[in-house]
C-alpha cells in the first residue's frame, strides 16, 4: 500500500471473506449422531423400514446428516397422534394455546443463530438472509398467531377448526414454509402432520425438538420426513381433513385430482411468472436495487421471484445499463459469508434446468448477459443472469425458471404494461415502480396477482396473506385470509323438504329459453327436457361456451364498476323480482329470493379489505376482489331462492356468472329472465343455461376460462377433479338449508372474492 493514494486504495480493494461460524450448527448435528429419526407423538424415532437418506450441502456437495424416509405405517402412526391430540389441545382454549404459540415465537428467537446457520447449510441460501429474513419473519409469524389463538373463536364465532392438517411444504424457505402452516393450525385447534421438502429437512427437526421446549402437548406437531412418495401417503390419507400445499404446480394439479373424491379442505400455493414493472418516471436506482431482491434472493428460488422484467421503452437501455453494471458487483459463494449476495443451488437437477432453459433462451434469440467473474467449482452455483429482447410467447417468459435469471421485455404505454403483465397462466406476485403513485396504484389494481409491491419487492409479513390468482393456486398463508384456511364454516344442516307438486299447463304453449349475452337464446341442440307438465330447454356444451364467452366479455368492466353502482342495480333487481308475478313458486321462497337480492344489494359497498400495519413505515390495503367469471350448479331445493340468492352474492362481488338452474325445476329460474331483462344489469353478467347438469357441468368445469366454479348437486368430485385443468377455485359443499344460509351472507361473499395486498412503504 506505500505509496498509494485513497483513490487508488478505493479502486483496489476487495470484500474479504466474513465467514460465520458453522460450529454451532455443526455440533447440534453432532449431538444427534447426524442422523435422525421422525417426529411422531411427542418422540423420535425410526422410520419403521429403517430407511433413511442423506441431505447434502449444496454449497459443497457435501453429506450432512441421515434422515428417515417415513412409509405408510409412519404416516399411519403421525395421523393417529395427530387424531388422538386434537380433542385436549382444543379444549385447552385460546388462552392456552396462545400461551404455546408465543413460547414457539420466543424459543425461535432464542435459537435463532442456530436455525440461521442450519438453514444455510442445508439449502445454501445467504445467512444474511437465513439471518435477517427467514428466521425473523418465523418468529413474527408465531407472534402474530399467538394473538389470534386468543381471539379466533370470538372472532368468528360460525367457524370451527378443521382437524388434522396435512402440510407438505417446499426446499426454497424450509422453516418459513412450515411456519406459515403450522402457526395458523395451531391458533385454531387443528394438529398436524407435516413434511419438509427431502431436500432441507433440518431445520423442521430441530423445530420440532423446541416443540418439545416449548410445551406443545405430545401428537399436536408431527413432523415426518421423506420423499414425493411420503407425500402422496399424506394426501391420500383418510385421517387427514386438510391440505395445505406448497410447490410446483405440476404437483399442485396433481393433489387437486387425488382429493378430488374426499372432502378435504386444500389449500395451494403454486409457482409464479411475477412481472417486474418499471415505469420511465421511476428511481431508476432504486429498481435496480429492487430488481437484486426481486430476482437475485434466495438465488432466484422464490415461487413471488420478480422474473419478468417489464421496462418502458424510452428507458430500457439506460436501465439495462445500471443492472449489469450492478450485476457485475454481485458476489456468489459460500452461503455461510456475511458478505455475499447469492448462495448455491438446491440440487444438480435444478442447476441443469437452469441452465437448459438458459440454453434454449438464448438459443430463441434473446440476449445473454453475465457477469465477467466466474463461479465456484465447489457446490453447486449459478451465476446471475439477464435476458433481454425476449420474445413473449418464449418458453423463458412463460415459465417458471426458479434461478437467478431475469428476462427482460419492454412496453410503451400502461395500458400494454398491464396486459404484458397479465400474459401469464400465474398471478402470485407484481411489482410496479413509478414515481407517480397515481399511475402505480392504478396499475397494481388492474394486475391480477395476490400480492403487488409498490416501489418495493418481496415483503411479507403475518398479518399480510400471501397467495395466488388463477394458476399460482387457491388459498392464503398469513392474515385473516389464511388463517381462514384452517377452519371450516359451520352451515345450516340441510332439512327435508317436500318435493314440490308437478307443474299444471297453463295458457298457450311456451318455448322456453336460455339467457345468453344478455339475450334469450333458444338451445342449440333445439331440444327440450319435459319438466311437469312444461319444456324447459337443453342446452349443451356449445351453449354453455357462448355463456363463458359472454360472461369474459362482461366481467372486467361489471368488476371494475363501483360498488355503489353494483348495489343500486341489484337493488333494482331485488324491486324486480318483489313485482313480478310470473314467479312461479311459493310466496315465501318469491320473499327469500327478494330478500337475498336486496341483502346482497346492502353488501355490495360494505364486504371490504382492510388496511395491514407490518412492521414496515408504509401501509398495505387489501383489496377483496372478484375471482372472475363463476360458474354455479343450483340444488333442486328453493330452485328460485337458491338461484336469485348464489347469483346476486356473485355479481355483487364484480363476478360475472354462468348459472345452470335446478336440473328438477328450471322454470322458475327461467322467469328470472324476464326479471334481469327489465333490470340494468348489463348483458354478459348473468347467463342461465339450463339443461342436465350430467351434460353441462363437465363442459364448465373443463373450460380454462371459468375461475371459479360453486357446484350445490351433482357429481361433486369430478367438478373437483376436473377443475385441476386451470386450477379453477371450487365451492362444493354438501348439502345445507338454503333458506338459513341466505341469511349469513359473507358466508357466500369470502368465495366470491379473493384477496389482493399492495404494499404501499412511504417516507424518503
Ligand atoms: P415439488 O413440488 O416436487 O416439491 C414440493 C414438495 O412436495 C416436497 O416436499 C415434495 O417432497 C412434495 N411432493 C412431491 N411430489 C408429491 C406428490 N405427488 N404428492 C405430495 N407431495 C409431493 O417441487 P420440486 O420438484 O422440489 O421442484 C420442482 C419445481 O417446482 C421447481 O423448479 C419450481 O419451479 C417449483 N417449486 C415451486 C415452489 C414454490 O414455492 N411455489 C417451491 C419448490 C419448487
Amino acid at each position: 500500500m506505500v505509496g498509494m493514494g485513497v483513490r487508488e486504495i478505493y479502486e483496489s480493494m476487495s470484500y474479504g471473506p466474513a465467514p460465520e461460524s458453522a460450529d454451532l450448527a455443526n455440533e447440534w448435528l453432532d449431538s444427534h449422531g447426524r442422523s435422525f429419526g421422525l417426529f411422531i407423538d411427542g418422540q423420535f424415532a425410526d422410520a419403521e423400514s429403517g430407511q433413511k437418506f442423506e441431505t447434502l450441502n449444496p454449497a459443497t456437495a457435501g453429506p450432512l446428516a441421515l434422515v428417515s424416509q417415513a412409509g405408510p405405517h409412519d404416516v399411519d402412526r403421525a395421523v393417529a397422534a395427530a387424531e388422538r391430540a386434537r380433542k385436549d389441545w382444543l379444549a385447552l382454549g385460546g388462552y392456552g394455546r396462545a400461551k404455546v404459540l408465543y413460547a414457539l415465537a420466543r424459543q425461535v428467537q432464542k435459537h435463532s443463530r442456530l436455525f440461521a446457520v442450519l438453514e444455510s447449510l442445508d439449502n445454501g441460501k445467504p445467512i444474511r438472509e437465513t439471518r435477517d429474513i427467514d428466521i425473523p419473519l418465523v418468529a413474527r409469524h408465531f407472534y402474530h398467531h399467538a394473538g389470534w389463538a386468543e381471539s379466533v373463536e370470538r372472532d368468528f364465532p360460525r367457524m370451527k377448526p378443521v382437524g388434522v392438517c396435512g402440510q407438505i411444504i417446499p426446499w426454497n424457505f424450509p422453516l418459513l414454509m412450515l411456519a406459515w402452516k403450522i402457526a395458523p393450525a395451531l391458533a385454531w385447534g387443528n394438529t398436524v402432520v407435516l413434511k419438509p421438502a427431502e431436500y432441507t429437512p433440518l431445520t423442521a427437526l430441530l423445530f420440532a425438538e423446541i416443540c418439545q421446549r416449548a410445551g406443545v402437548p405430545n401428537g399436536v406437531v408431527n413432523i415426518v420426513t421423506g420423499d414425493g412418495e411420503t407425500g402422496k401417503l399424506i394426501v391420500d390419507h383418510p385421517g387427514i381433513h386438510k391440505i395445505a400445499f406448497t410447490g410446483s404446480t405440476e404437483v399442485g394439479r396433481a393433489i387437486r385430482v387425488a382429493t378430488a373424491g374426499t372432502t378435504k379442505k386444500l389449500s395451494l400455493e403454486l409457482g409464479g411468472k411475477s412481472p417486474f414493472v418499471v415505469f420511465e418516471d421511476a428511481d431508476l436506482d432504486s429498481a435496480v436495487e429492487g430488481l437484486v431482491d426481486a430476482i437475485w434472493f434466495n438465488q432466484g428460488q422464490v415461487c413471488c421471484a420478480g422474473s419478468r422484467l417489464l421496462v418502458q421503452e424510452s428507458i430500457e437501455k439506460k436501465l439495462h445499463a445500471k443492472l449489469r453494471e450492478r450485476m457485475e458487483k454481485l458476489r456468489v459463494g459460500s452461503p455461510l459469508d456475511k458478505a455475499v449476495d447469492i448462495g448455491a443451488i438446491i440440487a444438480p437437477v435444478q442447476l441443469e434446468r437452469i441452465s437448459a432453459l438458459v440454453d434454449e433462451g438464448a438459443r430463441d434469440g434473446a440476449e445473454l448477459f453475465q457477469p465477467s467473474w466466474s463461479c465456484p467449482k465447489e457446490g453447486w452455483f449459478y451465476p446471475p443472469t439477464l435476458l433481454s429482447n425476449v420474445g413473449p410467447a418464449s418458453r423463458v417468459a412463460q415459465e417458471e425458471i426458479f434461478g437467478p435469471v431475469l428476462v427482460s421485455m419492454s412496453f410503451r404505454t400502461p395500458k400494454e404494461a398491464v396486459e404484458l403483465a397479465n400474459n401469464t397462466v400465474y398471478g402470485l406476485a407484481a411489482s410496479v415502480w413509478s414515481e407517480s403513485l397515481g399511475r402505480a396504484l392504478d396499475v397494481a389494481a388492474r394486475i391480477k396477482a395476490g400480492t403487488v409491491w409498490v416501489n418495493c419487492t418481496n415483503l411479507f409479513d403475518g398479518s399480510v396473506g400471501f397467495g395466488g390468482y388463477r394458476e399460482s393456486g387457491f388459498g392464503r398463508e398469513g392474515g385473516v385470509e389464511g388463517l381462514m384456511e384452517y377452519a371450516v364454516e359451520m352451515l345450516p344442516p340441510a332439512v327435508e323438504t317436500a318435493s314440490s307438486a308437478p307443474r299444471e299447463r297453463t295458457g298457450l304453449d311456451r318455448t322456453h329459453k336460455q339467457y345468453i349475452g344478455g339475450k334469450q337464446a333458444r338451445p342449440d341442440s333445439g331440444y327440450s327436457l319435459a319438466i311437469g307438465g312444461e319444456d324447459a330447454p337443453r342446452g349443451n356444451r356449445k351453449d354453455v361456451r357462448n355463456a363463458v364467452e359472454a360472461a369474459r366479455s362482461a366481467q372486467a368492466a361489471w368488476g371494475a364498476a363501483p360498488a355503489h353502482s353494483r348495489a343500486q342495480i341489484l337493488y333494482y333487481l331485488a324491486e324486480n323480482l318483489s313485482a313480478s308475478d310470473g314467479l312461479d313458486c311459493p310466496d315465501s321462497e318469491k320473499e327469500a329470493a327478494v330478500r337475498a337480492a336486496f341483502r346482497f344489494a346492502g353488501r355490495a359497498d360494505k364486504f371490504e379489505g382492510r388496511v395491514h400495519e407490518p412492521p414496515l413505515r408504509g401501509v398495505v390495503y387489501s383489496r377483496y376482489e372478484p375471482i372472475g367469471v363463476v360458474a354455479i350448479v343450483c340444488p333442486d331445493e328453493l330452485p328460485l331462492a337458491a338461484l336469485a340468492g348464489s347469483v346476486s352474492s356473485a355479481i355483487s362481488m364484480g363476478n360475472a356468472v354462468v348459472v345452470v338452474p335446478s336440473e328438477a325445476d328450471p322454470l322458475p329460474g327461467e322467469e328470472l329472465i324476464h326479471v334481469l331483462e327489465a333490470s340494468d344489469i348489463p348483458a354478459g353478467v348473468v347467463n342461465i343455461v339450463s339443461g342436465l347438469r350430467s351434460e353441462l357441468v363437465e363442459t364448465l368445469a373443463r373450460h380454462d376460462d371459468v375461475d371459479a366454479m360453486w357446484c350445490f348437486a351433482g357429481d361433486l368430485e369430478q367438478v373437483r377433479r376436473l377443475s385441476a385443468s386451470n386450477l379453477k377455485q371450487t365451492w362444493t359443499p354438501e348439502p345445507f338449508d338454503w333458506r338459513s344460509a341466505l341469511e349469513l351472507p359473507d358466508v357466500f361473499l369470502r368465495h366470491a372474492t379473493q384477496v389482493k395486498n399492495v404494499w404501499v412503504p412511504y417516507g424518503d
